[in-house]
């Protein structure tokens, strides 16, 4: 008697109507027509079963603070970096501590039980770090909580950034992080990410830096990121998080670079809506895309994931947490509307994401703990097209969320059809 059985399920890799043993919190069987019975057994009928979604990029310290103190009317970077400064005084470590568990609820409800979440460490009360290292304790039992230490205001440029920093890592927080677009010169920037990668190299910490956020086409801290993860052996340990230069920069330099990041085995996040929203603001038509080449840098065997960034905050006023919506800008922002790319979207905020965290528990396998998404929806295409239903979402063998499926009673003519946009 296994403790449950899921049965009928399509996987993300095309297998079709195979059950899924789970016995003790793992995954113990995945094959057609199981011949053990469970002491819970769900007829998943088809649908897709994925392993939970997975958000790289993200900042809790900010979500679910819009309006406060005010809203941003311009939409832009700059009136929210504006607003977050008029904000950031009056923060307790309880308010962002209840912000981000909140939006963690949310997360898990859309079947995300993994987040890399960045925290501000330029306020020198550190309370961000100390609510946001309370949360990732909270919600061990249920999500996977990365945290890196992020110097907003520059880690050069900031005086007590550097101190900060080492501080926050030292209290607990996994990832090094950094902006170097936001130093004053390129050039600082450089050194900033040589720093950096050498504090991640000596601790033997994994390294997540915003990365040429701007439309500046000159931008080239993605190459120096790139040159210092070979220098230190951090091959796969480094992330270059939204890239957006990347969209404006010239074809015949893109050309070397993708080539370079390729061989530092950097991982590249895109934040699909975010980046849409915030870059091309100088523009006149027509206005550039602000994503970074994903389809390109998949080509060449990139490993890209997809990050929400921003949920209801000074930068970004709408967002449920919902990875689905994520990917879903990003195949159209990115033109990736055939079959094999939309599924790559798909992989994006499934495993190419807990590839970029380095989460060794994670996937549909035999032995891995039994942590996975019930869709109402048969394939990763569907899924995406309705951003599907988290029917059921299981950790390690548990139910920690579920929610009804979507079906319409469409009343027209005394005559009741029940639709749910399925064909
Ligand atoms: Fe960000």
């Amino acid at each position: 008697m296994l403790d449950l059985i899921l049965r009928r399920a399509n996987l993300p890799d095309g297998r079709a109507s195979v059950d899924i043993g789970v016995a003790k919190g793992q995954i113990v069987a995945i094959e057609p027509s199981l011949a053990a019975v469970g002491a819970r057994e769900i007829d998943a009928a088809g649908r897709l079963v994925t392993p939970p979604f997975v958000d790289s990029h993200f900042h809790l310290d900010s979500a679910l603070s819009v309006g406060r103190p005010r809203h941003n009317e311009s939409g832009t970077l700059l009136e929210g970096i504006q607003i977050w400064s008029e904000l950031k005084p009056s923060i307790t470590a309880e308010d962002v501590y209840d912000r981000a568990l909140a939006l963690c609820h949310w997360a898990i409800a859309k079947g995300t039980l993994a987040i890399r979440s960045h925290v501000d460490v330029c306020d020198d009360r550190l309370l961000a770090v100390d609510a946001l290292l309370a949360v990732r304790q909270t919600m061990k039992p249920y999500l996977d909580l990365q945290l890196v230490a992020f110097p907003q205001d520059g880690y050069l440029r900031s005086p007590t950034a550097r101190a900060n920093l080492d501080e926050a890592l030292k209290r607990g927080v996994d990832v090094v992080g950094g902006i170097p677009h936001f130093e004053r010169t390129m050039a600082a920037g450089g050194e900033a990410i040589a720093a950096l990668c050498r504090i991640a190299a000596e601790r033997g910490l994994m390294v997540d830096m915003h990365c040429d956020e701007s439309d500046d086409p000159l931008s080239r801290h993605v190459e120096t990121l790139a040159a210092e993860t070979v220098r230190h052996g951090l091959h796969g340990r480094v992330t270059g998080s939204h890239l957006t230069s990347m969209h404006s920069m010239d074809n015949y330099y893109v050309s070397k670079l993708i080539a370079l990041m390729a061989e530092a085995n950097l991982n590249a996040v895109a934040n699909p809506l975010i980046n849409i929203s915030l870059q091309g603001r100088h523009d006149a038509y027509p206005k550039r895309r602000g994503m970074t080449r994903v389809k390109e840098l998949l080509k060449a065997g990139v490993n890209v994931a997809f990050g929400h960034d921003c949920v209801m905050d000074p930068w970004y006023a709408l967002g449920s947490a919902d990875m689905l919506e994520v990917a879903h800008m990003a195949l159209h922002v990115g033109h990736m509307t055939g079959r094999e790319e939309m599924r790559a979207c798909f992989a994006a905020v499934t495993t190419a994401g807990a590839r970029t965290l380095g989460l060794a528990d994670y996937g549909l396998e035999i032995g891995k703990p039994a942590s996975f998404v019930v869709l109402q929806a048969s394939d990763p295409v569907e899924a995406l097209r309705l951003r599907a239903s988290r029917l059921f979402v299981f950790r390690a063998g548990r139910e920690i969320a579920a929610t009804p499926p979507v079906a319409t009673a469409l009343r027209l003519d005394g005559v009741e059809k029940k639709i749910d946009f399925t064909l």
